[in-house]
């Protein structure tokens, strides 16, 4: 946990942002997994986590912006929980270690909404993604379970978005534990990578390792030799030779930061000059995204710049032809680089992604696109110092979209079509890294993880 100083200045300048109203942030209950007493892995709210710090279940966050007073709700453990759980520490005393005053049982926080309601005073709660928040809040503001999230709170979102997305050092050093768990992840799986392992053998000692250095990875692991599939959980092919494995993970410290890394190997430790030709491109645009970010620039102008380097190195190849830039204004690209290059990192892997992808990375000043893979763009507003996000472009040969576009004589103008076949095998490359916006540009976080031709083609031989 961290200082209780921390803690209490967050929720302080949470309240000034919201000015008037009571706040409410649910912790997250257990949820079942195949019946009730078997739960999945207990994962705390990340609001609760970063307002409350607290990281057990069936807590109520509540600060009331008018009368500057905060409360922590939960039950104490009595002596049937104490018998399967050993003691436990009382609600005063958790709350006492993040600075909050006030508590009480969970049965009187419908009383405290009730008596705000009656007076008039606004309830600002988040939206919520699972069922037991929805039934939570039926129960306590009587709303009707399928139109919960329309009466989430616009202001709250928006407050906690600006307070969220400004990493301070003690959150950066978080992250960069997380990526440092993924080292160890990333490079023992990479020696792994041989012919004849089975992908989940990989994927198994990778996530054991996530575990041993504090928590469960920070989603599940997309690894395979059919790195085309971009979110490829499947684990079930034995790697074979002439194959690129897509490795694409990610831990969480044990104050729940996330870390975000891809990397993609040859199986067996040596290229083969197909591959590298792609690799390297796919390298060029992730260095030299990396090299562009500045405050001040949007993330949008530097997704487009990735995709024109990924442009222009496949017309060096022959796969596209024409104009880079009217190529990328066009979307034609997007046949090998379909998504975005990135999204904000913290608590949450895909940070804050519960209170809406386009409150987090889109403002006024940037409109989310429609064109087919700028409209995956996740994160597109103007960097700020502070922030951090994952840089991540790729190249795939996806078969049924290289057909369809085909079939269809799209964008025949830019792609050599006829030239693609001889790149099938490839599936697809993608490099991702973590990046700190500093103000005076950037910052690759954690303990760098092999990433040229020649550091990749090593650690796997090794
Ligand atoms: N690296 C996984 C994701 O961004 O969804």
């Amino acid at each position: 946990m961290f200082s209780k100083n921390l803690y209490t200045g967050r929720r302080k300048k949470l309240a000034a942002k919201i000015r008037s109203g009571i706040i409410l942030i649910q912790g997250n209950a257990e949820a079942a997994m195949n019946y009730t007493a078997n739960t999945y892995h207990f994962r705390q709210d990340s609001n609760f986590l970063y307002f409350f710090g607290l990281d057990q279940p069936d807590l109520i966050g509540i600060i009331d912006a008018d009368n500057h007073k905060e409360y922590i709700f939960g039950n104490d453990t009595d002596i049937e929980d104490i018998i399967w759980m050993g003691p436990q520490p009382t609600i005063k005393e958790l709350a006492s270690d993040v600075g909050v005053e006030n508590t009480g049982p969970l049965d009187k926080v419908a009383e405290l909404l009730a008596a705000g309601i009656k007076s008039g005073r606004k309830i600002h709660f988040l939206p919520t993604y699972r069922g037991e928040q929805v039934i939570q809040l039926h129960r306590l503001l009587g709303l009707i379970h399928s139109r919960v999230n329309d009466y989430a709170s616009m202001e709250l979102i928006r407050a906690v978005v600006d307070l969220r997305s400004v990493k301070d050092r003690y959150e950066v050093a978080e992250i960069e534990k997380a990526i440092d768990i993924a080292y160890d992840m990333f490079t023992t799986g990479m020696k792994m990578a041989h012919p004849g392992v089975y992908e989940r053998e990989i994927v198994g000692v990778m996530e054991g390792i996530s575990i041993a250095g504090g928590n469960p990875t920070s989603f599940p692991v997309i690894l395979s030799i059919n790195g085309q599939t971009l979110h490829n959980h499947k684990h079930g092919n034995k790697l074979v030779p002439n194959r690129m494995l897509m490795m694409d993970a990610g831990s969480e410290s044990q104050m729940h930061y996330a870390s975000d890394i891809t990397r993609t190997v040859p199986v067996g430790g040596k290229f083969s000059s197909k591959q590298k030709e792609v690799y390297q491109i796919v390298l060029e645009a992730n260095m030299k995204s990396i090299d562009a970010i500045h405050p001040g620039v949007t993330y949008k102008s530097i997704h487009l710049f990735a995709a024109r380097t990924i442009a222009q190195g496949l017309k060096e190849l022959g796969l596209m032809k024409g104009n880079v830039e009217e190529a990328v204004a066009s979307g034609a690209h997007a046949l090998f680089f379909p998504h975005g290059l990135g999204h904000m990192l913290g608590l949450d892997v895909h940070d804050m992604e519960g209170l809406g992808e386009n409150n987090v990375g889109y403002d006024h000043t940037v409109m989310r696109s429609d064109q087919f893979g700028l409209a995956y763009l996740r994160m597109a507003k103007t960097l700020v110092p502070g922030y951090v996000l994952t840089v991540e472009p790729g190249i795939y040969f996806i078969p049924e979209l290289i057909d369809q576009w085909k079939a269809e004589k799209k964008f025949a103008g830019f792609i050599n079509y006829d030239k693609i076949a001889g790149y099938m095998e490839i599936g697809g490359a993608r490099i991702e890294d973590d990046v700190l916006v500093t103000p005076e540009g950037h910052k690759v976080l954690g303990r760098p993880i092999p990433k040229t031709v020649g550091e990749v083609e090593t650690t796997v031989r090794g």
